[in-house]
């Protein structure tokens, strides 16, 4: 299994870079154009692992796709317009989005799915999933119900539900939501703030969803049964996947960066809003909007004093997919950071608030550690000059990303095991961190 070296600090830069597009909207878009009639054209759509698992089990459900000078041809069949042969397996690869959302759209096929995933995507909870999907109408097979590999069966007698999404999660409440497209009547949904591309993505297609925003929660009515017509989509760039390089040049001496055309959708900007309250002063300029999502430039300069946060458990939803990297910034800001009511975070691809707090401990940072709670005693003097390994076993690509941000800005000899997933969400990864400035090498 190859493994990336790194031994030296990045030097200051000042660049400007675009990092590979969004991956909740590249899903969606791919989703929601496979119920569309006609061909939908998307621009800008990465050649992401989970992206291709997505093509790939598109393709085995009788959607054509194909790629044309950058891009991505899809031809959609219509509501429920899915066409495969019977017992056909569906593999997500690594993809809780995909698996979780394409679960929705199947609730009316009339032969059994089959769908599988690797090792991390095997241990993670559809029970979450299942149980409202069942309400529809479908019916599901598992070992132990909770995980993959599951069957599913659909009915063309489907209801329409009305759904309590506690706990923040956007998977769950998009894939109701396309289950709702396919379901006579009124599907209803009270849901925890999370993030609303799907919203968004079928108010842009002018398709009957409305939306009620109340403080903490959403409440989402959408009428289902409409049919939706072809579109062109152009997917902006992926804040989750610019919090590395913003985190890199916070933490960087004298360094200036700026990312093009970032999707600054408000429930995904939960990352800028903890950082600028650290000290960061991050600056978007250029904002327009694009398909119904907003987006901007993002600029940023190195920060030398940051400052300790007690997060606000309101941004822990619009910032899920960022902790790992907010908590490297902690760990260089002056005094005591503290962040509380993340049990999600241990869902993810890995553990996560256990595994960052291992590599945390690694580098000599004191953390106090709970169930769904970490304090970071931060260190603005922190330096690391010993061997570093990070045995990144259940191959998470954000757990990886941040072991090289964190090897590039603290110093050290990092070796980096299962070197490639960072393909999972954001293939130019490492192109990215080369053209910086970073050396890195690979070994077996
Ligand atoms: C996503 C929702 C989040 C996030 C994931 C992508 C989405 O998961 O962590 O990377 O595209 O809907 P949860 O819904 O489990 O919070």
């Amino acid at each position: 299994m190859a493994k990336i070296v790194i031994q030296k600090k990045i030097k200051a830069f000042n660049k400007v870079i675009n990092v590979d597009g969004d991956k909740s909207l590249s899903i969606r878009s791919l989703l929601i154009g496979s119920q569309s009639y006609g061909i939908c054209k998307i621009r800008n759509l990465p050649k992401s692992e989970d992206i291709l698992s997505t093509i790939e089990g598109l393709k085995k459900l009788g959607i054509k796709i194909y790629f044309k000078k950058k891009i991505c041809f899809l031809y959609g069949n219509g509501l429920n317009g899915f066409n495969y042969k019977k017992n056909i397996t569906i593999n997500a690869g690594n993809s809780g989005t995909f698996a979780r959302l394409l679960l929705g759209l199947l609730i009316k096929s009339p032969y059994e799915i089959k769908l599988e995933g690797d090792r991390s995507l095997s241990k993670r909870d559809f029970q979450r999933i299942t149980d409202p999907l069942k309400e529809f109408g479908a019916t599901f097979k598992s070992k132990n119900k909770r995980n993959l590999p599951l069957k599913i069966l659909g009915t063309e007698f489907l209801r329409p539900i009305k759904y309590l999404e506690k706990r923040g999660s956007a998977q769950c409440k998009s894939s109701v939501i396309l289950a709702a497209l396919n379901t006579p009547g009124k599907t209803i949904i009270n849901a925890k703030k999370s993030r609303n591309h799907t919203e968004l993505f079928l108010k842009h297609l002018k398709m009957p969803i409305k939306i009620i925003r109340k403080k903490k929660y959403d409440i989402i009515e959408i009428s289902g049964e409409n049919q939706i017509k072809s579109f062109n989509y152009e997917i902006p760039g992926d804040i989750s996947s610019s919090a590395f390089f913003i985190t890199l040049t916070l933490l960087s001496k004298n360094s200036k960066l700026k990312i093009k055309n970032a999707n600054i959708n408000q429930s995904r900007t939960g990352f800028i809003k903890i950082i600028n309250m650290m000290g960061a002063n991050v600056k978007l300029t250029n904002k327009r909007n694009l398909y119904g999502e907003q987006l901007a430039d993002i600029c940023v300069n190195s920060q030398k004093n940051l400052k300790s946060i007690n997060c606000p458990v309101e941004f822990n939803s619009n910032a899920i997919d960022e902790f790992l990297v907010i908590f490297l910034l902690a760990a260089k800001a002056k005094g005591i950071s503290s962040f509380r009511k993340l049990e999600e975070l241990n869902k993810k691809e890995s553990p996560r608030l256990k595994l960052a707090s291992k590599i945390l401990k690694k580098i000599g940072v004191k953390i106090k550690l709970g169930s769904g709670s970490i304090k970071i005693f931060g260190n603005p003097k922190l330096i690391v000059n010993k061997n570093i390994f990070i045995n990144n076993y259940y191959k998470d690509h954000r757990i990886c990303m941040m072991a090289v941000i964190a090897s590039l800005v603290f110093g050290g000899k990092w070796t980096i095991s299962d070197a490639n997933c960072y393909k999972s969400s954001f293939p130019s990864f490492l192109r990215l961190i080369k053209k910086i400035g970073c050396n890195y090498k690979y070994s077996k």
